[in-house]
């Protein structure tokens, strides 16, 4: 895997006329020739994922969802939905009808779960999550109904059914004892029982990326991928069943929960991964997991800047060679001041306050340089997940042996929806790197806890359809 170049044609020539944290940072921009390279590579790993015998040691584990088949329209209900691993939990109520117009109806409540519950025991933490839909189901006067519940659970998990769901590993910033390798409808029915206060059937545990796909796939046929770039980093699409060696059966098409953040755990991305990478992992609370996912998502996002920062004043390439104590803290920078930078006309005056508020004296030039820092890492982000989003497309394009493919990608996550570059920087870049495929983005609004429902909406349709 040598002769991976970071910034290809426009490279050396004219690297003398770059600025100095462009040179700097020259292992971080990504030229179009290494995009392909690393969705090449990413195909393998999903093909990796998908085979029989190389499902057991592939670090991209395509997990089957048993989700078959995408909205149609008819679906219709009262639904509950647990939404967990995003930057909040929520609990929601999901009213869909089908009189005519198709109309989704919902109301949700945020919930908090303090850092010690994400890290403390699993009964603590599934005890705390029964609790909250009990004070929810309180407040809309539903406690005495059996209501279907969709739980949204946005972690790697080994599924054999919809409502059966094995925690593979935690990952982002929870690390609850007592959970990976068991089933989590079993805990939050367990967690249920011990309380006595009310009853619920769950019906289906679906990722947050399939959430999205299903939301979306309610108002476009054609949304056959769900992408999440948000505190983590995930996508899914409809595979077809013949190509999944890991479940029975040949007809038709099932979601694939990629779980792409853990690309390059096996080394694979060890020549694009900077020493900024190898220290935002060690740092994390699963070193040597979701490599990709850290180069990438919003949790690390901020760090990933504060810690070029660090190294740069460190090098007396900034601030004069002065550290703060705030900016030598660990989250500090955050990605929303990655967002803010990039966003404010004037990103110069926001990245000085930013600095000020971090205890330093910038420059002009200091802060010249920290907005160069963050359209970095930021694009960067980017054009690793339209490097990847371009291995899927291509995979459904041989998969359908269309000349052109038309399809839709449902998104979701903080990072696409607040930075204010990163949807239209992941735009371009998808659609330079596969240039015969006509791809539509929409945004899902509210996609992981509405799709849990709709999950739980179509299996009800068709468990109807079954019996009539
Ligand atoms: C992490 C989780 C994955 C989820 C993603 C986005 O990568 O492992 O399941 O989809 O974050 O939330």
């Amino acid at each position: 895997k040598s002769g991976l170049r970071s910034c290809g044609a426009r490279g050396n020539g004219l690297r003398g006329r770059e600025g100095r944290v462009d040179q700097y940072l020259y292992h971080m921009r990504l030229s179009d020739e290494t995009l392909l390279e690393i969705s090449k590579r990413f195909r393998k790993e999903m093909e990796k994922g998908l085979g029989a015998t190389t499902h057991p040691t592939a670090s991209v584990k395509m997990l089957p969802t048993f989700v078959r088949s995408t909205p149609d329209g008819t679906e219709h209900g009262e639904f509950l939905a647990l939404d967990l691993g995003g930057t909040n939990f929520r609990v929601l109520r999901v009213r869909v009808t089908d009189n005519g117009l198709q109309k989704v109806e919902m109301e949700n409540q945020i919930y908090a779960i303090p850092e010690d519950l994400m890290r403390g025991s699993g009964t603590q933490l599934f005890d705390h999550i029964a609790e909250c839909l009990a004070n929810f189901m309180d407040t809309l006067q539903i406690k005495d109904k059996k209501l279907p519940l969709g739980f949204t659970f946005s972690f790697p998990c080994i599924q054999t059914k919809l409502d059966e769901s094995f925690l593979v590993s935690w990952t982002k910033g929870f690390k609850s004892s007592g959970v990976e390798g068991k089933d989590v409808v079993t805990l939050i029915r367990k967690a249920i029982q011990r309380r006595g206060d009310f009853d619920i059937d769950i019906v289906a545990v679906v990722n947050d990326t399939v959430g999205t796909m299903m939301t979306c796939g309610y108002d476009d046929q054609n949304c056959e991928i769900g992408l999440i770039v948000g505190t983590g980093s995930n996508a899914c699409y409809m595979e077809e069943m013949r190509h999944i060696d890991t479940v029975e059966g040949d007809e038709g098409r099932m979601c694939i929960n990629m779980e792409w953040g853990a690309f390059g755990d096996d080394g694979v991305l060890d020549d694009i991964r900077t020493e900024f990478d190898h220290e935002i992992d060690m740092g994390s609370l699963n070193p040597g997991k979701q490599l990709f996912e850290k180069m990438i998502s919003g949790m690390y996002m901020g760090e990933l800047v504060r810690l070029i920062l660090v190294k740069m004043a460190k090098e007396e390439l900034l601030f004069r060679g002065k550290l703060s104590p705030e900016l030598l803290a660990t989250g500090r920078f955050e990605t929303k001041d990655v967002s803010d930078i990039e966003g404010e006309k004037d990103g110069i005056r926001k990245a000085r306050e930013i600095l000020v508020r971090l205890g330093l004296d910038p420059t002009q030039e200091d802060c010249v340089a920290t907005h160069r820092i963050c359209q970095i890492v930021s694009t960067r982000s980017a054009n690793l997940c339209a490097a990847t989003l371009a291995a899927v497309l291509r995979r459904i394009k041989e998969n359908k042996g269309e000349e052109r493919l038309r399809s839709t990608i449902g998104v979701d996550g903080s990072v696409y929806k607040k930075h204010p570059h990163f949807a239209k920087r992941l735009h371009k870049t998808v659609r330079r790197l596969v240039p015969d495929c006509d791809v539509r983005f929409l945004r899902s609004e509210d996609g992981s806890g509405k799709g849990a429902a709709m999950v739980t909406a179509v299996a009800h349709r068709l468990a109807d359809q079954h019996r009539a």
